[in-house]
């Protein structure tokens, strides 16, 4: 029977967070022949698609996320060369390539903002959000940057303050006018033009901002260490229904390319809102990123309780979606230690929903503390010491024993420091070793695979378990087949689910060893008759 989803239903992403993934030249810092020599890495694991963060030349003041040219490679990461040689390489390996879109805010040393700071009549004066100073001089209203510190900078020269919902240096694009809308989906096309297979859209929900410019409302919730752009709701700048339109209109260009192409839309909202970016119709994004696992309690029932509210709100033929992870959120295995972060791998890729793996999970890596001399991220510097800086989750990953951990051959420090363990957790050593992380990983994608229960099937909780155990079906309509999860997200020994009595074994265990007559501290399990001429992988 011919198999109706399409490759990113299917399928499984890979973030690769190029500055930290793999250096070719020496400079200490990631580089697209890096991502190109580390593609077999990507091929054994088994995942479907990379999603690269951005890539375009940038000034870096935020690492790329400012861009100052939607259409060309900065040199720091090669060529358009490179670029189309790495598309290549990677679909003769079949897997897809996701670039990372910012259509929010463009640098401001992009050509569009220095010819609209030029003057107050410039024709792009327009292409960004100039507003007037409040009448006792200052900014505007009372919007802040996410980055801390107010959203409006003042340019001295033409008397107006610019809007910017992150840094100064990323000044909002006006996404009201027409030619910045013309503009922004060209640069989709010639990306489209080149072969991706989509984007992962970034900060969608700051898109477009109240054309009164009212005040943001006080937030009762705040408190002292949170992050001071909390301080107020964001409700005027934030998840405004017209970012719908924009959204469908990027829809319509990818959707005019043969393929398939995918939109995957960054927007951390509570699920309702959330919904809404599938679009009328689902009009919208395929993939509206789910970050709830990043913020539930890591409690059996409330991740359950997740799951299920999330399946419900989801709009009729709406395809779910799952992230652990990713270069701005802290670590799997430092959020819920490394015994978890073994169930969390199960979970991520037991759910019905293309999961998103961030680059070094598959290692376990943890958050690196960054000496305050070596702090790079913005966000850190403006707003020190409440853990906000996201360097921690972006060092260098970890390929092997020798120096650098096989990052980078440069003399000189890389751009961020190693882990301090890397000479023993890095991918060479965990390839080696049956029962590491990676081959947990390998294993999980491989089961996936080959189970279309897991990947396409639906998704059943199952009641009357522990406390602390998470246990559900899932299963293929198409052949009544059956799979059950059991996740011991505790420290104490569980019975297996007794819906698992009867039916089948212990295909794959987190813990690599076949498994056991019950559910160990910290295992999770995946329960089914062994397949037809499948060997398992536990
Ligand atoms: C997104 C990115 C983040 C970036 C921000 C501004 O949240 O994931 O890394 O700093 O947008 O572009």
């Amino acid at each position: 029977m011919p198999d109706e989803h399409a490759w990113w239903q299917r399928g499984v992403v890979y973030q690769v967070y190029p500055r930290s993934f793999q250096d070719s030249n020496g400079d200490g810092v990631g580089d697209l022949p890096g991502i190109l020599s580390r593609l077999d890495h990507l091929a054994a694991l088994g995942v479907d698609a990379v999603w690269i963060s951005p890539i375009y030349p940038s000034p870096m003041a935020d690492f790329g996320y400012d861009v100052s040219d939607y259409t060309g490679i900065d040199p720091v990461f090669g060529s358009l060369d490179d670029f189309d040689r790495l598309v290549v390489a990677a679909h003769s390996r079949g897997l897809r390539v996701i670039l990372d879109y910012v259509p929010n805010h463009s640098s401001d040393q992009h050509p569009w903002f220095v010819e609209s700071r030029s003057s107050r009549t410039n024709q792009k004066r327009d292409w960004y959000v100039w507003r007037d100073p409040a009448p006792d001089g200052g900014p505007p209203n009372n919007w802040l940057s996410e980055f801390g510190g107010g959203a409006w900078t003042f340019d001295s020269a033409t008397g107006q303050y610019w809007y910017h919902a992150y840094l100064p240096e990323q000044p909002d694009l006006n996404w009201r006018n027409p030619e910045v809308r013309a503009a922004m989906l060209d640069a989709l096309r010639f990306w489209l033009d080149r072969g991706v297979d989509g984007f992962r859209v970034d900060a969608i929900h700051h898109l477009i901002e109240d054309a009164a410019f009212r005040d943001n409302p006080p937030n009762p919730d705040w408190k002292p260490g949170m992050s001071p752009a909390r301080r107020v709701v964001r409700a005027r700048t934030m998840d405004l229904p017209e970012v719908h339109d924009a959204v469908a209109a990027m829809r319509r260009v990818a959707d005019g390319y043969p393929g398939d192409r995918v939109l995957i839309g960054e927007a951390y909202l509570p699920i309702d809102r959330l919904m809404a970016y599938y679009g009328a119709d689902l009009s919208g994004f395929q993939l509206p990123f789910n970050f709830h696992l990043l913020s539930t309690p890591w409690r059996a029932r409330e991740i359950g309780a997740l799951v299920e509210r999330y399946e419900a709100a989801l709009p009729p033929g709406a395809w779910p979606n799952w992230v652990l992870g990713n270069h701005d959120r802290s670590r799997v295995a430092s959020r819920l230690g490394p015994a978890q972060a073994r169930v969390a791998a199960m979970l991520l890729l037991t759910l019905r929903g293309t999961p998103t793996i961030y680059q070094g999970e598959e290692i376990g890596m943890q958050d690196v503390p960054i000496p305050p001399e070596r702090v790079q991220d913005p966000w850190e510097r403006n707003v020190p010491g409440l853990g906000l800086g996201r360097d921690p989750v972006r060092t260098p990953m970890q390929w092997d024993a020798g120096p650098n951990a096989g990052f980078t051959r440069a003399k000189a420090e890389p751009w961020l420091p190693l882990a301090p363990d890397h000479a023993a957790v890095n991918v060479s050593a965990q390839s080696a070793d049956p029962r590491s992380m990676l081959s947990l990983y390998r294993a999980l994608l491989a089961l996936r695979r080959t189970e279309p229960a897991l990947s396409v099937g639906s998704y059943v909780p199952v009641e009357g378990v522990a406390e602390d155990v998470l246990a559900y079906e899932r299963r293929d309509d198409a052949t009544g087949r059956r799979l059950l999860v059991a996740l011991n997200l505790g420290g104490q020994e569980r019975e297996l689910p007794r819906a698992a009595s009867g039916r089948g074994r212990v295909l794959l265990s987190t813990c690599l060893d076949g498994g056991a007559a019950r559910l160990r501290p910290d295992e999770g399990v995946v329960i089914g008759e062994p397949a037809a001429g499948v060997s398992s992988p536990a």
